[in-house]
């Protein structure tokens, strides 16, 4: 059996004891591996009776044979009462999988991931995706729920905070890194989890960023922009998937064979086992899709959904009564189950079924786990503004500081959606980072100046405890407001943090304005009003409407949701103990109503007005996709492309040299972007193809290389159906951000008709 656990990428030992174990099952204890349940245990701010109910039925469940995993237990005394009860529940002793959404971190919160993005150091997102599987792993979490790799286009959608933005190149580079960071070399390598990359897919184009609304893709976004992050998590060796909620052109994922055997399983080649998204089977009728329960678990299986994820009466319950009716074959059945049970092994599950609480203990409490975090957060912040150099600020030049607004000393908030098992006493806030920063010798002083807002409609997360934010006792709005603004005006520096309470982000936190909630730009205004010169941190997790503080605020940081050690972060970089250098991975719009707002968008007709596309207002965003400041300066020269005339099918090497022209060190994202001139399909202006992040000491210079092949020049055609390379000229860009100047140009050569690539 040993040999079976080890991780060595040899099944041969594993498919063996699959058969076996298949051969004896039942179809009821079949339906039972494919079932997973949630269990909410005392999770609830509240005791919920309806919570006990569901969790006495979890119990019943899987003392009776009929659960294969579960979800959201994180306490490892629990993982062993829960795996404790499967196996005694079950005639074949098999353990349960242990899943949950270890987003950004279990008990060490890291920075968002639309903030990872924003890092672009793919070094940085694994090692943090690392300590993460580390932490869940002691626990007794076998699996996360991430990471999330939709392309979000539109920042009204909530979600846009859990993945990487707009762009499909960088979304692909970021799902591999999120991939690696989590799962590690080999499916089963001690401390790590199984991956679980999601939405399959096209969940980020709710319409009207909608959370759950259907979303209606072309051809041609599906291949080239939708895709490509989930090929490359595939490619990391992500073990699971997870399906979407919503219908993608009329039909839900969950029950969509095309989707999930046509595409996933032959085209992405995916072996890997496929868990539906909570309750989405269930959901196959209620979308007006399946007839009923049975109906949903047919096709769901059929399509190749190995787990339904239920809060309670899974569908899959009813699958017997499916294999019996003829609507749906028992070998499909087995195929789910073949999957899940591999995993089971080859994590190694049967001979380690439990863990070691008191090795889950200090796993947590481990220091260097926060020192990453602290790293993390500092690479992930992006500079948009910083007139006069107002950043880094001189801490012996100061004798008082105002750090103000609603965010600035709320740990929950610091710390972003999608974390549950965090430890509020070891989060940093914005605030007492830098009072540790300063110690006794500056004055700080601190005001929330406005209220939180609460939201019109509730989300489902308000259940679980600190979510939403409490409303303060006897708070007098317009007091607090000008207590605020005259602390700024006794002060030497304000640093003012807004942006949005973590409850308004998120999963069924989509918005139709993107202002800053509540009191918060009113606030802004008086603060600068004082000439008091003002650095703005905003948290957040999506483009708000910086219009106004983009003209008048003097230094703008955008610090996202930074983490456990987010304040240590923040004070690190205002202070100039560390430099900003990410970028922003989508386009920031300048309000909602020009979303959405890509820079990848083809030339279409009259290209020159493209800027003018409004009459009232740039068409272009406020900060281009790719923009980020330092507190030095970049120079871009000798821009060499190895050849200039390409065979179709080979490769070639651009290389740049990039200088640091400022008197301080600094890091800059090397970014190439590439167009397509002419050819069988018209191409976007441009579209990321390279970057690579490099630190470089004050008047220091490097070169940097990319490589430009098949992957980068070729595309999914929607005429050819199948992905094309053309005979055609590129032009290419490269520079700090989406609007680099700096161009060459090359041509493909070869055969005239349209080349197709292989494996759509
Ligand atoms: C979300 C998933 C998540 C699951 C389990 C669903 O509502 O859409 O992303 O993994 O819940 O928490």
């Amino acid at each position: 059996m040993s040999t079976i656990a080890t991780p060595d990428g040899h099944n041969t030992g594993t498919a063996a004891r699959v058969e076996e174990l298949l051969s004896s099952m039942s179809l009821a204890e079949k339906a039972g591996q494919l079932t997973q349940y949630f269990y909410f245990g005392n999770r609830s701010a509240e005791p919920e009776p309806w919570a006990d109910e569901q969790s006495r039925q979890v119990e019943d469940a899987l003392g009776h044979g009929r659960v294969g995993s579960m979800l959201f237990v994180s306490d490892p005394a629990e993982v062993n009462r829960l795996q404790r009860l499967t196996i005694e529940g079950n005639r074949l002793g098999i353990p349960a999988l242990f899943g949950f959404d270890v987003v950004h971190g279990l008990r060490t919160i890291f920075p968002v991931p639309i903030a990872m993005a924003a890092s672009w150091d793919l070094e940085a997102v694994e090692r943090a995706q690392g300590v993460a599987a580390r932490e869940a792993r002691a626990v007794g979490i076998h699996w996360t729920f991430a990471p999330m790799v939709d392309i979000a286009r539109d920042p009204r959608w909530g979600r846009i905070v859990e993945g990487a933005g707009e762009d499909p190149y960088l979304g692909a580079a970021l799902a591999a890194a999120h991939v690696r960071g989590f799962q590690g070399g080999v499916l089963g390598a001690p401390e790590r989890l199984v991956a679980g990359p999601k939405h399959f897919a096209g969940y980020g184009a709710a319409l009207g960023g909608r959370d759950y609304d259907e979303a209606d893709l072309s051809d041609s976004e599906f291949w080239n922009v939708y895709l490509p992050p989930f090929r490359s998590a595939l490619e990391a060796g992500a073990a699971n998937i997870m399906t979407a909620y919503m219908d993608l052109n009329g039909i839900p994922p969950t029950g969509n064979r095309w989707l999930l055997v046509e595409v996933l399983r032959e085209k992405l080649g995916f072996e890997g086992f496929v868990v539906s998204d909570a309750n989405a089977v269930r959901n196959l009728v209620t979308h007006g899709f399946a007839a009923d329960l049975t109906d949903a678990a047919a096709r769901a299986v059929d399509a190749g959904v190995d787990v339904e994820m239920a809060i309670s009466d899974p569908a899959y319950a009813h699958l017997e009564e499916a294999v019996a009716g003829g609507a749906v074959s028992l070998e499909a059945v087995d195929a789910c189950v073949r999957r899940i049970l591999a995993v089971k092994l080859r994590l190694g599950l049967f001979d380690q079924p439990y863990v070691d609480e008191e090795h889950a203990r200090s796993t947590l409490a481990d220091p260097a786990h926060r020192e990453v975090a602290r790293v993390t957060a500092q690479r992930s912040a992006v500079l948009l503004r910083n007139e006069g150099g107002l950043l880094p600020l001189d801490p012996d030049g100061l004798r008082s500081v105002a750090v103000l607004g609603p965010l600035a000393d709320s740990k929950r908030d610091t710390l972003g959606p999608w974390a549950f098992d965090f430890d509020l006493a070891e989060t940093v806030t914005v605030l007492e980072g830098v009072r540790a920063r300063l110690g006794e010798s500056s004055e700080v002083h601190h005001a929330p100046g406005v209220r939180p807002i609460s939201r019109l409609f509730p989300s489902i997360f308000d259940q679980f405890p600190a979510n939403a934010p409490t409303q303060p006792d006897n708070f007098d709005d317009e007091a607090e407001l000008t207590r605020a603004v005259d602390l700024a005006s006794g002060s030497d520096v304000a640093v003012v943090v807004l942006g949005e309470w973590q409850n308004l982000i998120g999963e069924q936190a989509s918005r139709s304005t993107l202002g800053l909630p509540g009191r918060q730009l009113e606030l802004l205004q008086a603060v600068v009003a004082t000439g008091t010169p003002v650095v703005l941190l905003v948290m957040n997790g999506r483009p708000l409407d910086l219009r106004w503080a983009a003209e008048h605020v003097p230094a703008i940081l955008d610090i996202w949701y930074p983490g456990t050690q987010g304040g240590h972060a923040v004070a690190d970089l205002i202070f100039g103990d560390a430099s900003p250098g990410g970028k922003l991975p989508f386009s920031w719009p300048r309000s909602v109503g020009q979303i959405p707002v890509v820079y990848s968008h083809t030339m279409s007709h009259d290209p020159e007005k493209q800027a003018e596309r409004y009459w009232d207002e740039p068409s272009t965003p406020l900060f281009p996709f790719g923009f980020g400041l330092s507190y030095t300066s970049f120079g871009y020269s000798d821009l060499v492309l190895d050849r200039n005339e390409l065979p179709i099918g080979e490769s070639l090497t651009v290389s740049v040299k990039v200088t640091n022209t400022g008197d301080r060190p600094g890091d800059e994202v090397v970014q190439l972007y590439l167009h397509q001139r002419y050819g069988t399909a018209s191409r976007p202006v441009r579209e990321l193809k390279g970057f690579r992040r490099v630190h470089l000491g004050a008047g220091a210079s490097r070169t940097v290389d990319f490589t430009l092949g098949r992957a980068e020049l070729g595309y999914w055609n929607a005429a050819a159906h199948d992905h094309v390379l053309d005979l055609t000229t590129f032009d290419i860009w490269v520079g700090g951000d989406s609007t680099a100047g700096m161009s060459a140009s090359f041509s493909t050569v070869g055969e005239r008709a349209p080349q197709k690539m292989t494996n759509g």
